[in-house]
């Protein structure tokens, strides 16, 4: 008997839109069945409107981005999304959304779920110890101001794990694995478009020490041995803190401490009680 291997139904907005509380987030809502990219969307129209808050979904992307400038696989039945945010805040504090973000997609799966999902550092949501969303923000600056931000977020639905290169299948799940069901996706891209929302009015109020907390208390690997790979070089150590940027902080052997800003954390050994 064959697998149903992708959702074949397309997203509903207008259900969307029921499930929709917010002000400003997810205004409008623009739908395509298919884009290369919805971030790539998102910022050609942030450069012409000035509004903030438009959203960008689209069924499955053919050149989705990841970061690190590696692609990211987006069949249908995920949720490709990205919003359009101005925060009134200096351009050194937009790396902070991805923080933002990840909050949001974290609690927001718990939530409406009651599933595990932990924050990986930087920008990624595991449940179970798999990647189940990655987070791409990619902003435009002038100077030490903001112009706009991309907020971008993948979240592996309603998917078959087997969609998904070889190279990823053990490393990745979707929600429809974890919960064995599929969810409805309009009622999952509602829920965070609010939560994104609220987030955001906190934010651009630089609330950033209230969005740090709610980001630890998420975070599955504070506390665990760790591998950061950056720009080649292998960093080991524990996972500590994030520090008031969101860097990491590590502390390596001999008590000696570096943070690092980016790269690909790996956990060697989980923390024994968190
Ligand atoms: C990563 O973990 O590497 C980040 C992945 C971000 C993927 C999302 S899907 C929606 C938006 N559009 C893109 O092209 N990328 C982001």
């Amino acid at each position: 008997m064959s697998r149903k291997l992708t959702n074949a139904e397309p997203l509903s907005l207008s259900e969307v839109k029921n499930h929709l509380r917010t002000r400003v987030v997810g205004h409008p809502l623009v739908y395509f069945r298919e884009l290369t990219s919805t971030n790539q969307m998102a910022k050609l129209l942030a450069e012409k409107l000035p509004r903030e808050g438009t959203t960008i979904i689209a069924e499955r992307q053919t050149e989705g981005r990841g970061r690190l400038n590696r692609k990211w696989v987006s069949p249908s039945g995920g949720l490709w999304f990205s919003i359009v945010l101005r925060p009134k805040v200096q351009a050194r504090h937009l790396p902070k959304l991805t923080l933002m973000a990840s909050v949001a997609v974290a609690k927001t799966l718990r939530r409406l779920y009651g599933l595990r999902a932990e924050i990986k550092w930087p920008n990624d949501v595991l449940v179970n110890g798999k990647k189940v969303c990655g987070i791409l923000t990619e902003a435009e600056t002038k100077g030490e101001s903001a112009e706009f931000a991309v907020v971008g977020i993948g979240l592996n639905a309603n998917f078959d794990l087997m969609v998904l290169p070889k190279s990823l299948e053990s490393s990745s799940t979707t929600l429809r694995n974890e919960l064995k069901r599929e969810i409805r996706r309009e009622v999952l891209l509602g829920s965070l478009l609010d939560e994104i929302e609220s987030l955001n009015e906190s934010f651009s109020k630089e609330h950033f020490d209230r969005l740090l907390d709610q980001w630890r208390s998420l975070a599955g690997m504070i506390g665990a041995s760790v591998e950061v790979r950056v720009d080649g070089e292998k960093v080991q150590g524990q996972a500590v803190d994030i520090d008031q940027d969101g860097a990491l902080i590590l502390r390596l052997k001999d008590d000696v401490t570096r943070t690092v800003s980016f790269g690909d954390l790996t956990v060697t050994k989980l923390a024994i009680s968190r």
